[in-house]
């Protein structure tokens, strides 16, 4: 037993009398199951939370397991460092695969999902003159790693344009299609566009471009521990992720994958020269991190277990049909994620027309104490609302009210 682990935290919901053999449909609206996760969590009492979206506090007993091992950490110094490190750094790889349905050879743990996409973008091998084409959707620091590129390697960026509510998964691949070129390299795609919370179809994207003979590339910030998938499923060669949003893990986690026959052409960005080309761990030579926060993670991956992403989805995809469904129907309010189940999980985006986004923003918090985040983006203007697993029905219900109340006024 690893003794930065209290045992203390072993408990599971299923353990509480809540049962397991419910469907995620029934589970997602079982209000005393969510009652039971929320107590889990510190809530803050001065505003309800709707933003989650930056990223997912962690569950009590996640905090308690990282701040026990910061703590054994300081008192046990080095002696941790040169003794038990490794070992814990390698139990948490195998975990992190397991969720990702990956080999633990072809995994690594990073600080965050802008490190993991950096580490594939500025590693791939490409000449001058090479394609990489990604969406105008992209998070802005994936698009920042391939503007480097661009401008160390002279790669060229090819930029598909997406629509906000498409009709089918055709339609969004013949838009990555369109920005093919006979000298396009690989295809990065985020798999959940955080602005507004579209999810895109990874699987049939992949397919257009295993068929083009490119490698492809997953952003899979939002959809990691949210969606139910495997990097299987999705047939990728790389995704990379945070793990301090869905999955519920310490600030300062991030997964990369990288399909094992990839491994050895990637460059690392932190210089490692003595692994075998082929070891993933040439990848993770990021010198010291807080080792705190993978103990941290295995808490939390063995709390996400115990509700199961295929119920973690179906609950953040009711939340976000119960507040959407009711304001989609109101005349001053646009939305901006699309109605089918298929592309949509817990985000959600809207605008009031003849109203700022930064408005609406302030007003919910100044006048409700309801906390959601503006989106200021070069094709998005938007206010996102993002519940979490403590999130209740009574939450979203006094968010519909709140907005309905303020777009129902003047400015
Ligand atoms: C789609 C997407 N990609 C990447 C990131 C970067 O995540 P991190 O903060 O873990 O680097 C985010 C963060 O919100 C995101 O939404």
């Amino acid at each position: 037993m690893n003794p930065f682990l209290p045992g203390s935290l072993e408990s599971d919901l299923s353990g509480r009398g809540h049962g397991s053999r419910a469907t995620p449909g029934a589970r997602a609206e079982d209000e005393g199951y969510w009652r039971a996760v929320r107590e889990a969590y510190a809530v803050p009492e001065d505003f309800i939370q709707l933003e989650y979206g930056w990223y997912h506090p962690v569950a009590k007993r996640v905090l308690a397991a990282e701040m026990e091992a910061m703590r054994q950490g300081q008192l046990r110094g080095s002696h941790y460092k040169r003794g038990e490190m490794n070992a814990d750094r390698e139990a948490a790889r195998i975990d992190l695969a397991r969720v990702a349905g990956a080999d633990p050879e072809e995994v690594i743990l990073t600080r965050n999902a802008t490190e993991a996409m950096a580490i594939v973008l500025l590693g791939i091998p490409l000449s001058s003159g090479d394609g990489i084409v990604h969406s105008d959707q992209d998070y802005p620091s994936v698009v920042e790693a391939i503007e480097q590129r661009a401008r160390t390697d002279g790669v060229v960026m090819q930029t598909a344009r997406l629509p906000l509510h498409p009709q089918s998964d055709d339609e969004v691949v013949r838009c990555f299609e369109a920005a093919v070129t006979p000298k396009t390299r690989a295809i990065v795609i985020t798999h959940v566009i955080n602005h507004t919370g579209q999810v895109l179809p990874v699987r049939a994207v992949a397919e257009m471009a295993r068929r083009r003979h490119l490698q492809v590339i997953v952003d899979a910030a939002h959809s990691f521990a949210q969606l139910a998938f495997t990097v299987q499923d999705l047939d990728c060669d790389y995704l990379g992720s945070s793990l301090h949003k869905w999955l519920g893990a310490p600030l300062g986690t991030g997964l990369l994958y990288v399909r094992r026959d990839r491994i050895a052409s990637l460059v690392p960005l932190f210089p490692d020269t003595r692994r075998p080309a082929t070891d993933i761990r040439k990848l993770e030579h990021f010198g010291n991190r807080p080792d705190s926060a993978h103990l941290g993670l295995r808490e939390a991956i063995r709390w996400h277990e115990s509700i199961g992403t295929a119920v973690k989805q179906a609950r953040l995809s009711f939340l976000q049909r119960r507040w959407t469904t009711r304001l989609r129907a109101f005349p001053r309010i646009e939305l901006l994620t699309p109605a089918d189940p298929a592309r949509h999980g817990a985000i959600g985006a809207f605008a009031v027309r003849g109203m700022e986004p930064e408005t609406v923003v302030r007003r919910l918090l100044d006048e409700h104490r309801i906390f959601v985040n503006a989106v200021n983006h070069p094709v998005i203007r938007a206010v996102r609302v993002t519940p979490g697993l403590p999130t209740s029905v009574a939450e979203i219900d006094a968010f519909v009210e709140a907005v309905r109340s303020l777009a129902g006024s003047e400015t």
